[in-house]
């Protein structure tokens, strides 16, 4: 079974279903799998097919040095090889990639990439990927979808997978699911901040899943911020903007990121665009506008054919969300949440630890991405290792002996349905979901954004679990079982609070600064003390944090200076 019809949940399926034709696969997606995040990702896939000035070392120490050397060096060392194989076999299944007038596949500059090695498709690559996977899968006999079916637990019997419990959201019925092995694939928890790209259904549901189930998240401190969002949407204007030549000006109209990353400007890592934008805002260079603070991201230079050509979705988006021609005006833009570094813990074959469970994508950490990950990675490591996990699933699937519906599973599922219809659905009265809901996101926003420290970290973790009480006396308005989205809102906020309380914890044991991980009490980072993982065990009380070693093959840490 996967969980998640995205990129990641794909890939797994035909993976697994090109391994053994004989198993039975589902894909329990709780919305139209065209509907999943990876629809929004718009500036394109990174991997090396221009072999006459890129290679293999290249973007692996890239990504590394990306990553704050935080990221498993044997992880993107299999990443870097893998990521062209993956590219060449989506352009076979029909990926309309832009080329070049002499028939290659077009790349383009990204944040923190030493050379031209993004593909892209204009720049909505997410919508053209995820047609040619779905289209992909519907080849496939043995795969079987469960649109808008929502995943509440894992079953785990002695200490392995044996399935999912999961609501069908047109009639309200649980119903359980045995599977012998489960990747999870759900993407990212952004809609746990206030300010974010990621869209209303990212809300952490495998990283909660696993966590429930007993594995540890990993590196959760590590959240990004991305420095190109619309101020009054929180819409991603594309980093392919500055891959095109994009500039990003104060209000002073100066390229303030010279003082910043001289060598590297626009096409510096997030990270660091995005602290240097928010000095520039708190040192009064920024623009003040009805939505808060914001910077210039200044394309009027490129002219209105390449606008058309490259980011004619930047253009669309400009014009209907603020009514501008970004060939003509200057887009407003400031940072915001977009993507986890952390998640589930695995392997780098996208196995947890857990007999039977995976998890591939945003959801998982892999750890190829460490402190920071790069514009451009995240498609490619979706597809690179949604197959490794939907491998090792089909593999381990294979292997072993049929299940059965009787105890303890059974008594598990029982559980399952009291929690969600009795505990849930049924109070009459209590506090409105949507107000637990804006707290917890002013609270991640306000103290564990782009700066932490002490004093706000442990302000948050004490926020958070003042608000995980109060969730225990919420009610759902709605008491109908069809379609009944305030269930589901409900159960969704349960799974943020549990993934959304690890992230302050992490962070104040993490006492350094590295990558997206910005503590003002601590700005330096300290590789004796914290070259390591972090990772979070559920307890019944406050997370556990435990460390995990990093791989270290080739590359030292050095000074990650742009
Ligand atoms: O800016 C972007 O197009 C985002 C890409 C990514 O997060 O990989």
């Amino acid at each position: 079974m996967i969980i998640g019809g995205g990129a990641a949940g794909l890939r797994a399926a035909i993976a697994a279903a090109e391994l053994n034709p004989k198993l039975d696969i589902a894909i329990v997606s709780k919305v139209y799998p065209m509907r999943s995040h990876t629809v929004s990702a718009e500036g394109g896939m990174a991997a090396v097919l221009r072999t006459d000035y890129d290679n293999f070392d290249l973007h692996a120490y890239d990504t590394i040095k990306g990553s704050d050397f935080l990221a498993d060096q044997d992880t993107v060392e299999f990443f870097v090889r893998e990521a062209p194989k993956e590219a060449v076999r989506l352009e076979h299944w029909g990926c309309p990639f832009s080329r070049d007038p002499d028939g290659r596949i077009s790349v383009r500059a990204f944040g923190g990439m030493s050379v031209k090695r993004t593909l892209f498709a204009t720049d909505k690559i997410g919508f053209h990927l995820l047609h040619s996977l779905f289209q992909t899968s519907l080849k496939f006999e043995n795969i079987r979808r469960y649109d808008e079916w929502f995943a509440t637990s894992i079953l785990v019997e002695n200490g392995r997978v044996d399935g999912v419990t999961a609501i069908d959201m047109r009639s309200g019925d649980l119903v359980s699911f045995l599977a012998k092995a489960v990747v999870i694939a759900t993407g990212g928890c952004g809609r746990i901040y206030q300010f974010t790209t990621n869209g209303w259904i990212k809300t952490g549901d495998g990283m909660a899943l696993a966590y429930r189930a007993g594995v540890p998240l990993k590196d959760m401190e590590m959240v990004q911020y991305h420095p190109t969002l619309l101020p009054n949407t929180g819409i991603l204007i594309t980093e392919a903007a500055r891959g095109e030549g994009g500039h990003l000006l104060n209000k002073d109209g100066e390229r303030f990121l010279k003082r910043y990353v001289p060598n590297k400007m626009e096409l510096g890592p997030r990270d660091i665009l995005s602290r240097a934008e928010m000095t520039e805002i708190k040192e009064g260079r920024g623009f003040e506008g009805p939505y808060g603070s914001y910077v210039h991201l200044d394309l009027t230079h490129l002219g209105e054919e390449t606008i058309e050509a490259k980011l004619p979705f930047v253009k669309e988006l400009a014009e209907k969300y603020l009514g501008i021609d970004p060939a003509h005006e200057m887009i407003p833009v400031r940072p915001g949440q977009h993507y986890m570094m952390g998640g589930v813990h695995t392997d780098i074959h996208g196995y947890t630890g857990l007999p039977g469970l995976y998890a591939a994508g945003e959801v998982a950490c892999i750890s190829m991405n460490g402190a920071n990950r790069l514009g451009s990675n995240s498609l490619t490591e979706c597809l690179v290792f949604g197959a490794e996990a939907g491998i090792g699933a089909a593999q381990y699937a294979t292997k072993q002996a049929a299940l059965s519906f009787g105890n303890p599973v059974q008594g598990l599922a029982l559980e399952e349905e009291k929690r969600i219809y009795d505990k849930v659905l049924k109070p009459e009265q209590g506090e409105k979901i949507s107000t637990i809901r804006t707290e917890m996101q002013k609270a991640m926003e306000e103290h564990v954004g782009i700066y932490r420290d002490e004093n706000n970290l442990k302000q948050a973790c004490r926020l958070i679990g003042d608000l995980k009480k109060r969730m225990k006396n919420a009610v759902v308005e709605d008491k109908d079982r069809v379609y009944n989205t305030d269930l589901v809102s409900a159960l969704e906020l349960d799974f943020m609070l549990d993934v959304a309380e690890t992230i302050p914890y992490a962070a104040l044991a993490r006492k350094e600064s590295r990558g997206a991980h910005s503590r003002t009490d601590y700005p330096k980072r300290d590789d004796d003390q914290f070259l390591k993982h972090l990772v979070v065990y559920q307890t019944g009380t406050v997370p556990r944090i435990e460390t995990m070693p990093v791989t270290i093959t080739r590359w030292k840490p050095e000074a990650r200076v742009y």
